[in-house]
């Protein structure tokens, strides 16, 4: 009978299949820099207590770190049939050390060991998104700074509404990306929690410090219930939860340019490394990058749900349910992190068509709404100021005429309350400063 951690109790293995089945090893390998981290810690921690030697102590983190230096070569060869990264990398450093490897799993469990690793994953890769936000935040900063005085028509039910500066509508994606930034310090605090010593789920009798494996990890705080260590998956949630957030920030941007680059808006040209041709229709140039990111937002999604329901109905307190939490995690953040990449790689290289901003901004009446707070300023109810205003838009409409092609005189034909300073307020650069 093939040989297993838990050969004692059993007669026979499961077959080939059902071993491919159950393992992780595939998806979990990507813990491995965590899952040593994690096992020096506890191993450290063991001899300081007096609950293995020293000399074993010392055994287990120097073969631990050269197991470390293999893998980071791509000189670790993996195998299916140690089931997930917490045994390869302890079976094999038993094979490596002997007898003193068998001692690195005293007062622990994979349970807890594969909370840790993930807590300590998921605290690493929030690191890497929140710097990620921020590459694009700086992206938009950059082209706020050189374009931010243009003004383009700001759009309600997607119909030209009122005259807005860039700055206004690339400093909104400027704030959601500061919230999702919020959102990734918080699953990063969720994660930040020690729950090495829950051990399976009741802790362990040997006189194990708690205190130093949250310090060697750099942990900031410890869990206090070893049932709830186990068993929380909340801060995985969290993460993918403030991923999927994010992504829809990302798909909204992403909707806004691909309308924005086509021939009837023309506010902006991708730059050409960033667009792709057609196979039959030489005119072409596709936004695919783009239109990538928004569909991706449907698996960031599907990540989230995915992993509320494996969660749903779980009773404590570890079940095998939980392996199911890593596919969706990695998933999620790769996703995301990409998506980041490439649109702030986009985003820094995108051409504003200033001047197409500024024509399509004077079409569509949008100063319509100056002229009525302008007779409201001279007195006039804004109810009655509507209506005349109203007015004023019909017979422009009936004219083919803009409200800044009026004359003084022709306002003043319509309402006496205007005076010749009104071509001065319909300006759309005018309007745009008098809201900002
Ligand atoms: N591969 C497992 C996981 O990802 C590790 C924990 C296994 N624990 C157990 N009692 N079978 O969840």
């Amino acid at each position: 009978m093939a040989k297993t951690a838990w050969s004692g109790r059993f007669s026979d293995v499961p077959a080939a299949s059902f071993q491919e089945f159950g393992a992780s090893l595939p998806v979990d390998k990507r813990l491995w820099s965590d899952d040593i981290a994690g096992s020096i810690a506890h191993a450290e921690m063991l001899a300081s207590c007096g609950i293995i030697g020293a000399d074993d102590g010392a055994a287990i983190v120097e073969g631990l770190k050269q197991i470390a230096a293999d893998i980071e070569a791509d000189a670790f060869t993996w195998n299916i049939a140690d089931e997930d990264v917490h045994m390869a990398i302890e079976a094999e450093l038993t094979r490596r050390i002997g007898d003193a490897g068998k001692k690195l799993h005293t007062a622990r469990s994979r349970n807890d060991q594969v909370a840790t690793d993930t807590r300590l994953w998921a605290r690493r890769h929030a690191d890497v998104l929140i710097r990620a936000a921020r590459a694009l935040i700086e992206a938009f900063e950059a082209q706020t700074q050189a374009h931010g005085s243009a003004t383009l028509p700001g759009y309600t039910h997607l119909q030209k509404a009122q005259p807005v500066l860039l700055a206004t509508h690339l400093g909104a994606y400027v704030e959601m990306l500061t919230r999702d930034i919020t959102r990734f310090e918080h699953a990063r605090a969720a994660a930040d929690i020690n729950v090495l010593g829950s051990a399976a789920l009741a802790g362990t009798p040997h006189p194990i410090d708690r205190a130093a494996t949250t310090a060697a990890l750099d942990f900031a705080h410890t869990s206090h219930n070893t049932m709830d260590g186990v068993s929380d998956r909340d801060f995985v949630l969290d993460l993918i939860y403030a991923c999927a957030v994010c992504q829809m920030h990302l798909s909204r941007l992403c909707e806004e340019l691909i309308l924005w680059s086509t021939e009837e808006f023309g506010f902006v040209t991708f730059a050409d490394i960033h667009a792709t041709g057609s196979s039959i229709m030489p005119q072409k140039k596709n936004p695919d990058f783009a239109e990538l990111i928004r569909g991706k937002t449907g698996r960031v999604y599907g990540d989230l749900m995915a992993l509320l329901t494996t969660m749903k109905g779980l009773p404590l307190a570890y079940n095998k349910d939980m392996q199911e939490d890593k596919e969706p995690l990695f998933d999620a953040v790769d996703t995301t992190l990409a998506s980041l990449s490439v649109l702030t790689e986009i985003s820094g290289a995108l051409t504003f068509n200033v001047e197409t901003m500024r024509v399509a901004a004077e079409g569509g009446f949008m100063g319509a709404t100056a002229v009525a707070d302008y007779l409201v300023a001279k007195g006039m109810p804004f109810r009655d100021a509507h209506e005349i205003v109203g007015r004023l838009v019909r017979t422009c409409e009936e004219q083919g005429r803009t409200l800044q092609e009026l004359s003084a005189a022709e306002y003043q034909a319509i309402c006496d309350l205007f005076d010749a300073d009104i071509v001065e307020i319909v300006a759309i650069e005018n309007i745009v400063a008098k809201h900002a």
